[in-house]
């Protein structure tokens, strides 16, 4: 497998192909810690609250892209699309693993599912096809962002389960494969002009922190936890995210090259220990070591 990372357009831009891995099992249903991040209960339901997310956000940027695909003309974004489709929807399954695991332990899930899917529908349905396409590429840059946030130093997933180490790490990659597939429909098919784009942005970050918030929220109340326990935790849990050392603090002025006219993803650089991820996976057919050994490449 080639696993080069390649200059497309000019030098400026790079992109890892994307390649569709089915089935990969990361055993998380072996995992017996609840907190199964540092322990702590709220950095664990901040990442449980996100995680919960991607199942239907993921099948929702499926509907927005899929809209357009009719519409394309040029064979290898055509090839992307199909690709970018299958990527997420693999990414949906094993995500729903981790949704039924947080179920067992009491989560609300079904009802947070019931919000989820309320925002999401009510999106595709008053909403043009345009915008949803938009709110997609939006979400894409930042998840693709967020990948990079998490892999880019070992020490910010360095105490957690490794399984969801690994999980993440999947993720991440497919993430940074098809980073700008959305973006490329967008802009080359949809031909969606900035505002329209800019204020997609600001609508996903609008939407999906508000979301995020009430998801916490309802996951901490669910453990049990006081009012008075709860705002503590809130205070731990900001300085966790978005405080000096956050998780994700360094994902702020990366996130924010979206508003720059002349953006484009692939002028981000793809990450450093990329290969390794799709080496380790080549080499071993184990995931999880796979993960591991990306996770442990960073800074
Ligand atoms: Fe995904
Ligand atoms: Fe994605």
């Amino acid at each position: 497998m080639n696993v080069a990372v390649k200059h497309t357009h000019t030098s400026q831009y790079q992109r890892a192909d994307i390649h569709v891995r089915k089935d990969l099992d990361f055993k998380i249903n072996q995992v017996q810690t609840r907190y199964w991040y540092e322990n702590s209960a709220i950095k664990t339901r901040i990442f449980d609250a996100i995680c919960f997310t991607f199942p239907e956000g993921e099948r929702y940027f499926i509907s927005s892209v899929r809209a357009f695909r009719n519409q394309i003309t040029n064979p290898e974004l055509k090839a992307r699309v199909a690709d970018f489709i299958k990527q997420e929807a693999q990414h949906g399954i094993a995500h729903d693993k981790m949704n039924q695991h947080i179920e067992k332990q009491g989560m609300p899930v079904a009802a947070m599912r019931l919000q989820l899917n309320k925002m999401l529908n009510t999106m595709l349905e008053n909403r043009s096809a345009k915008y949803n396409l938009a709110f997609t590429a939006a979400s894409e840059h930042l998840t693709a962002m967020m990948a990079d946030a998490f892999y880019t130093h070992k020490s910010t997933l360095a105490h957690i389960e490794p399984n969801f180490r690994a999980l993440l790490a999947w993720h991440a990659i497919e993430e940074m494969e098809h980073r700008d597939v959305a973006f490329d429909v967008m802009s080359d098919v949809a031909q969606i002009s900035y505002f329209p784009r800019a204020f997609a942005m600001v609508a996903v970050l609008t939407k999906v922190g508000i979301l995020d918030v009430r998801l916490i929220n309802q996951l901490i109340k669910a453990d049990g936890y006081t009012l008075i326990q709860r705002i503590q935790l809130y205070r731990e849990g900001i300085s966790f995210t978005f405080g000096k050392h956050g998780v994700f603090t360094p994902m702020i002025k990366p996130t924010l090259s979206w508003f720059k006219p002349n953006f484009h993803p692939n002028k981000h650089p793809v990450i450093a220990q990329y290969p390794v991820w799709v080496k380790t996976l080549e080499r071993t057919n184990d995931p999880i070591a796979a993960g591991e050994a990306f996770w442990a490449a960073g800074k």
